[in-house]
Protein backbone atom coordinates (compact mmCIF):
# COMPACT_ATOMS: atom_id res chain seq x y z
CA UNK A 1 0.00 0.00 0.00
CA UNK A 2 3.09 2.54 1.06
CA UNK A 3 5.32 0.66 -1.94
CA UNK A 4 6.48 2.43 -5.22
CA UNK A 5 3.33 4.06 -7.26
CA UNK A 6 2.52 2.01 -10.38
CA UNK A 7 4.40 3.32 -13.89
CA UNK A 8 1.32 5.09 -14.50
CA UNK A 9 0.94 8.10 -16.78
CA UNK A 10 -0.74 12.04 -17.11
CA UNK A 11 -2.78 12.06 -20.24
CA UNK A 12 -3.75 7.99 -19.36
CA UNK A 13 -7.04 7.20 -20.49
CA UNK A 14 -9.84 9.02 -18.91
CA UNK A 15 -7.30 11.34 -16.88
CA UNK A 16 -7.74 14.63 -17.56
CA UNK A 17 -4.52 16.56 -17.92
CA UNK A 18 -4.09 19.85 -16.28
CA UNK A 19 -1.80 22.87 -16.72
CA UNK A 20 1.28 22.26 -14.53
CA UNK A 21 2.17 25.04 -12.48
CA UNK A 22 5.36 25.28 -10.79
CA UNK A 23 8.48 27.15 -9.90
CA UNK A 24 6.84 30.41 -7.93
CA UNK A 25 8.19 29.08 -4.22
CA UNK A 26 11.51 31.71 -4.29
CA UNK A 27 14.11 31.40 -1.87
CA UNK A 28 13.90 34.02 0.78
CA UNK A 29 10.17 35.18 0.11
CA UNK A 30 7.17 34.22 2.47
CA UNK A 31 4.76 31.73 1.69
CA UNK A 32 2.22 34.58 1.73
CA UNK A 33 4.35 36.72 -1.01
CA UNK A 34 4.65 33.30 -3.40
CA UNK A 35 1.02 33.25 -3.33
CA UNK A 36 0.62 36.39 -4.14
CA UNK A 37 2.68 36.17 -6.90
CA UNK A 38 1.34 33.40 -7.89
CA UNK A 39 -2.26 34.20 -7.56
CA UNK A 40 -1.83 37.11 -10.42
CA UNK A 41 -0.47 35.32 -13.17
CA UNK A 42 -2.68 34.27 -15.64
CA UNK A 43 -1.97 30.38 -15.58
CA UNK A 44 -3.73 30.73 -11.46
CA UNK A 45 -6.65 32.46 -12.91
CA UNK A 46 -7.28 30.43 -16.12
CA UNK A 47 -6.74 26.84 -13.94
CA UNK A 48 -9.18 28.44 -11.11
CA UNK A 49 -12.00 28.99 -13.65
CA UNK A 50 -11.49 25.72 -15.46
CA UNK A 51 -11.65 24.09 -11.60
CA UNK A 52 -15.03 26.09 -10.97
CA UNK A 53 -17.21 23.61 -12.34
CA UNK A 54 -14.64 20.34 -11.83
CA UNK A 55 -14.45 17.36 -9.86
CA UNK A 56 -17.93 18.14 -9.18
CA UNK A 57 -18.30 16.22 -5.79
CA UNK A 58 -15.05 18.20 -4.69
CA UNK A 59 -16.29 20.17 -1.29
CA UNK A 60 -13.83 22.61 -1.18
CA UNK A 61 -13.32 25.60 -3.29
CA UNK A 62 -11.89 26.07 -6.81
CA UNK A 63 -8.78 28.54 -5.22
CA UNK A 64 -8.43 26.00 -2.92
CA UNK A 65 -8.11 22.91 -5.76
CA UNK A 66 -5.45 25.28 -7.18
CA UNK A 67 -3.57 26.07 -4.56
CA UNK A 68 -3.03 22.61 -3.77
CA UNK A 69 -2.23 21.59 -7.47
CA UNK A 70 0.55 24.32 -7.72
CA UNK A 71 1.66 22.86 -3.85
CA UNK A 72 1.38 18.83 -5.88
CA UNK A 73 3.90 20.08 -8.77
CA UNK A 74 5.86 22.00 -6.44
CA UNK A 75 7.16 19.67 -4.46
CA UNK A 76 6.61 16.85 -6.98
CA UNK A 77 4.43 14.81 -4.36
CA UNK A 78 5.42 11.34 -4.24
CA UNK A 79 2.89 11.20 -1.12
CA UNK A 80 -0.42 12.80 -0.76
CA UNK A 81 -2.60 12.60 2.52
CA UNK A 82 -6.64 13.83 2.34
CA UNK A 83 -8.08 13.59 5.55
CA UNK A 84 -11.94 13.40 5.16
CA UNK A 85 -12.73 11.82 2.17
CA UNK A 86 -16.20 12.49 2.12
CA UNK A 87 -17.53 11.74 -1.67
CA UNK A 88 -14.11 11.67 -3.18
CA UNK A 89 -14.54 14.61 -5.19
CA UNK A 90 -11.18 16.27 -3.92
CA UNK A 91 -9.80 12.89 -3.78
CA UNK A 92 -9.95 12.77 -7.70
CA UNK A 93 -8.52 16.07 -8.00
CA UNK A 94 -5.68 15.31 -5.98
CA UNK A 95 -4.79 11.79 -7.88
CA UNK A 96 -5.27 13.45 -10.93
CA UNK A 97 -3.07 16.38 -9.94
CA UNK A 98 -0.58 13.79 -8.50
CA UNK A 99 -0.40 11.99 -11.20
CA UNK A 100 0.46 15.05 -13.48
CA UNK A 101 2.66 15.91 -11.73
CA UNK A 102 4.85 12.82 -11.75
CA UNK A 103 4.74 9.04 -10.00
CA UNK A 104 2.76 9.17 -6.41
CA UNK A 105 0.44 7.86 -4.45
CA UNK A 106 -2.57 9.33 -3.13
CA UNK A 107 -4.22 8.38 0.28
CA UNK A 108 -8.17 9.28 1.67
CA UNK A 109 -8.75 8.56 4.70
CA UNK A 110 -12.88 8.78 6.17
CA UNK A 111 -13.93 6.26 9.43
CA UNK A 112 -17.40 6.56 8.11
CA UNK A 113 -16.78 5.93 4.03
CA UNK A 114 -16.62 2.38 3.78
CA UNK A 115 -20.24 2.00 1.80
CA UNK A 116 -19.44 4.65 -0.43
CA UNK A 117 -16.27 5.84 -1.30
CA UNK A 118 -14.59 2.48 -2.91
CA UNK A 119 -17.11 2.27 -5.03
CA UNK A 120 -16.83 5.56 -6.07
CA UNK A 121 -13.20 5.11 -6.71
CA UNK A 122 -13.91 1.67 -8.92
CA UNK A 123 -15.43 4.59 -10.89
CA UNK A 124 -12.57 6.40 -12.18
CA UNK A 125 -10.15 5.95 -14.95
CA UNK A 126 -7.85 2.56 -14.02
CA UNK A 127 -4.71 4.66 -13.67
CA UNK A 128 -5.91 7.47 -11.11
CA UNK A 129 -7.64 3.50 -8.89
CA UNK A 130 -4.06 2.19 -8.90
CA UNK A 131 -2.61 4.95 -7.58
CA UNK A 132 -5.39 5.64 -4.88
CA UNK A 133 -5.83 4.31 -1.53
CA UNK A 134 -8.82 4.79 0.63
CA UNK A 135 -8.59 4.48 4.22
CA UNK A 136 -11.80 3.72 6.29
CA UNK A 137 -10.08 5.18 10.01
CA UNK A 138 -10.39 8.07 12.01
CA UNK A 139 -7.31 10.70 11.55
CA UNK A 140 -6.19 9.04 14.96
CA UNK A 141 -6.07 5.42 13.96
CA UNK A 142 -4.45 6.22 10.75
CA UNK A 143 -1.78 8.97 11.90
CA UNK A 144 -0.14 6.32 14.42
CA UNK A 145 3.44 6.49 15.27
CA UNK A 146 4.77 3.22 14.07
CA UNK A 147 2.49 2.47 10.98
CA UNK A 148 5.74 3.50 8.29
CA UNK A 149 3.66 5.73 6.79
CA UNK A 150 5.37 7.73 4.41
CA UNK A 151 6.49 11.26 4.45
CA UNK A 152 3.84 12.71 2.89
CA UNK A 153 4.59 16.05 0.66
CA UNK A 154 0.82 17.68 0.61
CA UNK A 155 -1.86 16.85 3.65
CA UNK A 156 -5.27 18.23 2.91
CA UNK A 157 -6.58 18.11 6.55
CA UNK A 158 -10.51 18.36 5.95
CA UNK A 159 -11.65 16.06 8.70
CA UNK A 160 -13.37 16.42 11.75
CA UNK A 161 -13.99 20.47 12.14
CA UNK A 162 -13.67 20.54 16.34
CA UNK A 163 -10.86 22.21 18.06
CA UNK A 164 -9.41 18.91 19.83
CA UNK A 165 -9.51 16.58 16.30
CA UNK A 166 -8.29 19.88 14.62
CA UNK A 167 -5.18 20.16 16.98
CA UNK A 168 -4.82 16.49 16.72
CA UNK A 169 -4.68 16.31 12.95
CA UNK A 170 -2.14 19.44 12.67
CA UNK A 171 0.44 18.01 15.07
CA UNK A 172 -0.09 14.46 13.63
CA UNK A 173 -0.31 15.64 10.09
CA UNK A 174 2.97 17.55 11.05
CA UNK A 175 4.92 14.83 12.47
CA UNK A 176 4.08 12.63 9.03
CA UNK A 177 4.70 15.93 6.63
CA UNK A 178 8.19 15.75 5.02
CA UNK A 179 10.35 18.86 6.21
CA UNK A 180 9.86 21.81 3.09
CA UNK A 181 6.39 19.86 2.90
CA UNK A 182 2.65 21.80 3.10
CA UNK A 183 -0.66 21.10 5.37
CA UNK A 184 -3.50 22.94 4.02
CA UNK A 185 -6.16 23.16 6.52
CA UNK A 186 -10.17 23.75 5.35
CA UNK A 187 -12.72 26.05 6.37
CA UNK A 188 -10.78 28.20 8.15
CA UNK A 189 -13.32 30.42 8.69
CA UNK A 190 -14.36 28.29 11.54
CA UNK A 191 -13.56 29.15 14.72
CA UNK A 192 -12.47 25.85 16.06
CA UNK A 193 -10.49 25.43 12.99
CA UNK A 194 -9.12 29.15 12.70
CA UNK A 195 -8.16 28.42 16.40
CA UNK A 196 -6.16 25.11 16.22
CA UNK A 197 -4.13 26.56 13.24
CA UNK A 198 -3.08 29.76 15.47
CA UNK A 199 -2.34 27.41 18.59
CA UNK A 200 -0.33 25.65 16.52
CA UNK A 201 1.58 27.80 15.04
CA UNK A 202 2.30 29.30 18.32
CA UNK A 203 3.88 25.83 19.54
CA UNK A 204 5.48 25.38 16.59
CA UNK A 205 8.17 28.16 15.82
CA UNK A 206 9.78 27.81 12.18
CA UNK A 207 6.42 26.53 10.60
CA UNK A 208 4.76 29.38 8.09
CA UNK A 209 1.24 30.67 7.29
CA UNK A 210 -0.61 31.95 4.90
CA UNK A 211 -4.26 32.27 5.08
CA UNK A 212 -6.50 32.71 1.93
CA UNK A 213 -9.86 34.33 2.72
CA UNK A 214 -12.50 34.34 -0.09
CA UNK A 215 -14.40 37.64 0.46
CA UNK A 216 -17.05 38.28 -3.01
CA UNK A 217 -17.12 37.92 -5.96
CA UNK A 218 -16.11 40.02 -9.16
CA UNK A 219 -18.29 41.24 -12.12
CA UNK A 220 -17.37 38.19 -14.00
CA UNK A 221 -18.77 35.98 -11.18
CA UNK A 222 -15.26 34.78 -10.06
CA UNK A 223 -13.77 34.57 -6.70
CA UNK A 224 -11.91 38.08 -4.98
CA UNK A 225 -9.70 36.44 -1.99
CA UNK A 226 -7.29 38.05 -0.03
CA UNK A 227 -3.84 36.36 1.08
CA UNK A 228 -2.17 37.29 4.54
CA UNK A 229 -1.07 35.47 7.43
CA UNK A 230 -3.46 36.72 10.03
CA UNK A 231 -5.15 33.98 12.40
CA UNK A 232 -7.63 35.86 14.12
CA UNK A 233 -10.45 36.71 11.59
CA UNK A 234 -13.65 35.13 11.63
CA UNK A 235 -15.44 37.31 8.71
CA UNK A 236 -15.21 35.32 5.41
CA UNK A 237 -17.63 33.00 3.62
CA UNK A 238 -14.84 30.46 3.07
CA UNK A 239 -11.10 30.20 4.22
CA UNK A 240 -8.30 27.90 3.70
CA UNK A 241 -4.89 27.79 5.92
CA UNK A 242 -1.46 26.91 4.25
CA UNK A 243 1.22 25.55 6.33
CA UNK A 244 5.00 24.84 5.15
CA UNK A 245 6.90 22.60 7.48
CA UNK A 246 10.48 24.08 7.49
CA UNK A 247 13.59 22.25 5.46
CA UNK A 248 15.25 22.66 9.48
CA UNK A 249 14.15 20.99 12.70
CA UNK A 250 13.74 24.20 14.90
CA UNK A 251 14.68 23.87 19.30
CA UNK A 252 12.57 25.77 21.86
CA UNK A 253 11.54 25.67 25.27
CA UNK A 254 9.15 22.97 24.19
CA UNK A 255 10.59 19.41 24.41
CA UNK A 256 11.58 17.56 21.29
CA UNK A 257 11.59 13.96 22.03
CA UNK A 258 13.94 11.30 20.09
CA UNK A 259 13.37 7.87 20.17
CA UNK A 260 15.40 5.22 18.79
CA UNK A 261 13.28 1.72 19.08
CA UNK A 262 14.16 -1.65 19.04
CA UNK A 263 17.56 -0.45 20.70
CA UNK A 264 20.14 -3.48 19.93
CA UNK A 265 23.13 -3.04 22.70
CA UNK A 266 23.25 -2.62 26.37
CA UNK A 267 25.61 0.53 26.10
CA UNK A 268 24.68 3.93 24.08
CA UNK A 269 28.39 5.05 22.98
CA UNK A 270 27.71 8.15 21.60
CA UNK A 271 24.96 10.95 21.21
CA UNK A 272 25.83 13.46 19.18
CA UNK A 273 23.79 16.62 18.70
CA UNK A 274 24.54 19.77 15.92
CA UNK A 275 22.66 22.52 16.24
CA UNK A 276 23.13 26.24 15.27
CA UNK A 277 22.83 29.83 17.33
CA UNK A 278 21.74 32.07 15.11
CA UNK A 279 21.25 34.86 17.37
CA UNK A 280 24.16 36.61 18.94
CA UNK A 281 24.09 35.33 22.55
CA UNK A 282 24.92 32.10 23.70
CA UNK A 283 21.57 29.79 24.53
CA UNK A 284 21.61 26.80 26.40
CA UNK A 285 20.43 23.64 25.54
CA UNK A 286 18.79 21.06 27.74
CA UNK A 287 18.59 17.63 27.78
CA UNK A 288 17.86 13.67 29.48
CA UNK A 289 18.95 10.69 27.82
CA UNK A 290 17.45 7.62 29.08
CA UNK A 291 17.72 3.88 28.22
CA UNK A 292 15.00 1.73 28.92
CA UNK A 293 14.25 -1.31 29.13
CA UNK A 294 10.49 -3.46 30.00
CA UNK A 295 11.26 -6.71 31.31
CA UNK A 296 9.88 -9.92 29.37
CA UNK A 297 7.40 -9.87 32.53
CA UNK A 298 6.19 -6.74 30.83
CA UNK A 299 2.32 -7.88 31.12
CA UNK A 300 2.77 -8.64 35.01
CA UNK A 301 4.29 -5.92 35.88
CA UNK A 302 5.50 -3.07 33.33
CA UNK A 303 8.85 -2.61 34.71
CA UNK A 304 11.04 0.56 32.73
CA UNK A 305 14.82 0.34 33.92
CA UNK A 306 15.64 3.83 33.32
CA UNK A 307 19.33 5.39 34.00
CA UNK A 308 18.61 9.17 33.45
CA UNK A 309 21.23 11.30 32.56
CA UNK A 310 20.61 14.90 32.43
CA UNK A 311 22.72 17.10 30.31
CA UNK A 312 23.14 20.76 29.52
CA UNK A 313 25.16 22.76 26.72
CA UNK A 314 25.82 26.22 26.22
CA UNK A 315 25.72 26.50 22.55
CA UNK A 316 27.28 30.13 21.75
CA UNK A 317 26.76 31.96 18.26
CA UNK A 318 27.61 29.63 15.52
CA UNK A 319 27.38 25.55 14.97
CA UNK A 320 28.15 23.65 18.10
CA UNK A 321 28.19 20.21 18.06
CA UNK A 322 27.80 18.64 21.48
CA UNK A 323 28.94 15.08 22.38
CA UNK A 324 27.41 13.31 24.88
CA UNK A 325 29.18 9.98 26.54
CA UNK A 326 27.91 6.88 27.82
CA UNK A 327 24.84 5.68 28.91
CA UNK A 328 25.08 2.10 30.51
CA UNK A 329 21.55 0.28 30.91
CA UNK A 330 21.53 -1.45 34.55
CA UNK A 331 20.42 -5.04 33.47
CA UNK A 332 22.09 -8.31 34.75
CA UNK A 333 21.85 -9.68 30.79
CA UNK A 334 20.54 -8.47 27.40
CA UNK A 335 18.71 -11.90 27.66
CA UNK A 336 15.88 -9.86 30.51
CA UNK A 337 15.09 -7.39 28.24
CA UNK A 338 12.12 -7.64 25.80
CA UNK A 339 11.95 -4.16 24.53
CA UNK A 340 14.92 -1.50 24.95
CA UNK A 341 14.61 2.02 23.52
CA UNK A 342 16.57 5.25 23.79
CA UNK A 343 14.90 8.02 24.37
CA UNK A 344 16.04 11.78 23.95
CA UNK A 345 14.72 15.00 25.21
CA UNK A 346 15.87 18.30 23.96
CA UNK A 347 14.76 21.95 24.63
CA UNK A 348 16.42 25.55 25.40
CA UNK A 349 16.48 26.39 28.89
CA UNK A 350 14.60 29.67 28.65
CA UNK A 351 11.54 30.74 26.94
CA UNK A 352 12.09 32.47 23.49
CA UNK A 353 15.39 30.98 22.83
CA UNK A 354 15.50 29.13 19.27
CA UNK A 355 18.05 26.47 17.95
CA UNK A 356 18.25 24.91 14.98
CA UNK A 357 18.92 21.31 14.90
CA UNK A 358 21.05 20.25 11.79
CA UNK A 359 21.71 16.39 12.89
CA UNK A 360 21.34 14.44 15.97
CA UNK A 361 22.94 10.96 16.01
CA UNK A 362 23.03 8.14 18.38
CA UNK A 363 25.59 5.43 18.02
CA UNK A 364 26.01 6.65 14.21
CA UNK A 365 22.42 6.36 13.49
CA UNK A 366 20.65 9.57 12.20
CA UNK A 367 17.57 10.24 14.11
CA UNK A 368 14.44 12.85 13.52
CA UNK A 369 11.94 13.78 16.54
CA UNK A 370 9.30 11.34 16.88
CA UNK A 371 9.89 7.74 17.00
CA UNK A 372 12.69 5.61 14.76
CA UNK A 373 13.11 2.50 13.89
CA UNK A 374 16.68 1.35 12.90
CA UNK A 375 16.11 -2.07 11.98
CA UNK A 376 13.21 -1.60 9.70
C1 LIG B 1 -16.04 18.23 4.85
S1 LIG B 1 -16.04 16.55 4.55
C2 LIG B 1 -14.63 16.33 3.54
C3 LIG B 1 -14.78 16.88 2.17
C4 LIG B 1 -13.76 16.44 1.17
N1 LIG B 1 -12.40 16.61 1.66
C5 LIG B 1 -13.92 17.22 -0.09
O1 LIG B 1 -13.20 18.22 -0.27
O2 LIG B 1 -14.76 16.87 -0.91
C6 LIG B 1 -15.50 15.91 6.08
C7 LIG B 1 -15.34 14.40 6.10
O3 LIG B 1 -14.50 14.09 7.21
C8 LIG B 1 -14.91 12.85 7.74
N2 LIG B 1 -14.41 12.76 9.11
C9 LIG B 1 -15.05 13.07 10.26
N3 LIG B 1 -14.25 12.83 11.31
C10 LIG B 1 -13.08 12.37 10.83
C11 LIG B 1 -11.87 11.93 11.42
N4 LIG B 1 -11.70 11.95 12.74
N5 LIG B 1 -10.86 11.50 10.61
C12 LIG B 1 -11.02 11.49 9.27
N6 LIG B 1 -12.16 11.88 8.66
C13 LIG B 1 -13.18 12.32 9.42
C14 LIG B 1 -16.42 12.87 7.60
O4 LIG B 1 -16.94 11.56 7.58
C15 LIG B 1 -16.62 13.64 6.30
O5 LIG B 1 -16.86 12.75 5.23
Amino acid sequence: MFGKPPKVYAGAEGVRVLVPIRGYLTPGESLVESLRRLSATDVFRDLARELEVWPPNSCISNIERVVLHWLIYETRAKAVLEIGSFFAGTTLFLSTSTLGAGSGRVHTIDPYGQYRVPYILRTWPAALQAMTTYWPKFACEFLVPNAHLPEFDVILIDGDHGYPSVLHDLFASYANARHGGFLVVDNAEQHQVLDGCRDFAMLNPGVEIARLAITGTDSQGRYVFEIDDALNRIDTSTAFVVIRKPRQIFLNHNVLGFQLNDFAGMVVRKVQVSVRNETARSIVMGGKLHLRALDRDANLSPKAYDLGQDFSVIVPPGRTVAQLTTTRLNLPSDAGALRRFVEMDLFTSAPGDRLLIDRVRIDGLDVKPGRNFPSV
